[in-house]
């Protein structure tokens, strides 16, 4: 990799976390239970310290300023801020992120502020069921409306809802009626969020003038297995229901009509209220989040043969409802050409080159990458180092696709390395770890809390100071 070509000076190299995941505290000063908190509960690590941030992130701040990070994108916990969900506002949560606000300013680190990261209030979802019900939307606006109003002044960069398309895959992340049909429930969950998303880009709009606000998505870009023709529409239709559903609602104001099609053929279409349509639409963002991780090979089995492998498989009915394998659509394969992590999950820098100029060709809005990095269970030596290089090559090689994408005239803005401490995996607690910087416990241990630079943080720290000539 040589080029003569520089990340613009403007370039944000930025690092993120997300409020459960890093802050512990999650019963102190006021703040009440989220619904992620709740199952993810005793799964893996308990969420009531997760990396200590709650009390730490003064140190945390200092390590982000020694890093040179231009940007920090985290995300506010709504029952620190709203307890109720609603109403009364918990001054103790709004001081907890006005310091660290304040703190990031000082050391001109651009704030990239999370409204939603798979925290809704525990009380929400036991009053009316959580997404499941429109009420939610006004709530949400109202959550909004006090983040924007607090701190509009200094944020001006907001990501709406992070992974929209995973909230329904990921058991931990909602809660669904057992009497109900779940697919039904999740299209109809997917469309309230999406006007709730977009109720956010109004407020916002009418209340910070000089603000960018957007969503993130989780995006895994799907390959066709062969050549085969059947192998390359397989591919298209699960990129269809796992991103362009979302994407197209997001950036067109639409449902994608093969998206719309396969709904109604399954009588599962979301309700649409008058109003619904022209509030989305209205709503374009300013830029969309990307969080990548990894690619996926699908391949085309007809029907039958599919739900009997599926029946062998799960040795149950076929469950459609995750959108991973769609008996007669799409089924996932394996790919011999990428290698994967300790949590088979591929890895595929050219699959983010790919999968940009895709998303910029499509939709023709700037880019942020929210969200890119690996899980290792990284050890420390005996002289309390931590060697990853894993993460390191990693980290370089989706760089180096994410600037050749540049190069091919997508308009990238940022990129946030997935994560900047360790922190509480979502799918895996603390022994799946993603940070720059060490935390010192783990699963069953809460240990000293220290925090240990890692390898990675220095080849990151000299990757910002040469604005990625280092590279
Ligand atoms: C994304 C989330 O799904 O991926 C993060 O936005 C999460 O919260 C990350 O940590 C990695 O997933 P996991 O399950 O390995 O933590």
């Amino acid at each position: 990799y040589t080029t003569n070509s520089t990340f613009p000076e403007s370039f944000l190299w930025a690092a993120g976390t997300s409020s459960y995941q890093c802050e512990g505290a999650h019963l102190t000063n006021g703040k009440t239970l989220s619904v992620v908190e709740k199952n993810i509960n005793n799964q893996y690590a308990d969420p009531s310290v997760a990396s200590g941030h709650y009390q730490l992130w003064e140190t945390d701040v200092e390590l982000m300023k020694d890093l040179g990070l231009k940007a920090y994108r985290f995300s506010i916990s709504w029952p620190r801020i709203l307890p109720n969900g609603r109403g009364a506002v918990n001054q103790e949560g709004i001081n907890f992120y006005r310091n660290i606000i304040a703190k990031l300013k000082e050391y001109h680190i651009e704030p990239i502020v999370t409204i939603y990261h798979f925290d809704l209030p525990q009380c929400l979802q036991d009053e009316y069921g959580g997404w499941s019900s429109r009420k939610i939307i006004k709530d949400f606006e109202e959550y909004c409306q006090v983040l924007f109003d607090h701190f509009g002044n200094d944020v001006k960069y907001w990501i709406t809802i992070n992974e929209q398309s995973n909230m329904f895959q990921l058991p931990y992340l909602m809660e669904f009626d057992e009497q109900l049909p779940l697919e039904k429930q999740k299209f109809e969950m997917n469309h309230i969020m999406t006007v709730a998303h977009a109720k956010a880009i109004h407020r916002c709009r009418q209340t910070i003038a000089d603000a960018k606000i957007g969503p993130a998505l989780g995006i895994i870009p799907n390959y066709p297995a062969s050549a085969k023709p059947e192998d390359i529409l397989a591919a298209k239709h699960a990129d269809d229901l796992r991103t362009y559903l979302f994407m197209d609602l997001y950036m067109k104001g639409k449902y994608k009509q093969s998206v719309w099609n396969y709904m109604v053929h399954k009588g599962v279409e979301p309700t649409i209220e008058p109003g619904d349509m022209a509030c989305i639409k209205t709503a374009k963002p300013d830029f969309i989040g990307i969080n990548y991780y990894q690619s996926r090979v699908v391949k085309f089995v007809p029907k039958d043969t599919a739900e009997k492998e599926l029946k062998l498989n799960y040795d149950g009915e076929a469950d459609e409802t995750q959108f991973e394998n769609i008996p007669g659509l799409y089924e996932g394969a394996a790919n011999p050409y990428t290698n994967k992590t300790q949590w088979d999950w591929e890895i595929d820098p050219v699959g983010l080159r790919y999968l940009l100029n895709d998303i910029y060709d499509r939709y023709d809005v700037p880019v942020l990458i929210t969200e890119n990095g690996i899980g290792t269970m990284d050890e420390l030596t005996e002289k309390k180092e931590i060697l990853d290089e894993e993460r390191i090559d990693f980290l370089r090689n989706h760089l180096i696709q994410l600037h050749l994408a540049m190069q091919d005239g997508v308009k990238v803005w940022g990129y946030v390395v997935w994560s900047f401490i360790d922190l509480l995996s979502t799918s895996s607690g603390f022994r799946k770890r993603y940070g720059l910087v060490y935390i010192d416990r783990d699963d069953t241990d809460l240990k000293t809390l220290e925090r240990i630079k890692k390898q990675s943080y220095h080849w990151y720290q000299a990757v910002i100071t040469s604005n990625g000539q280092s590279l």
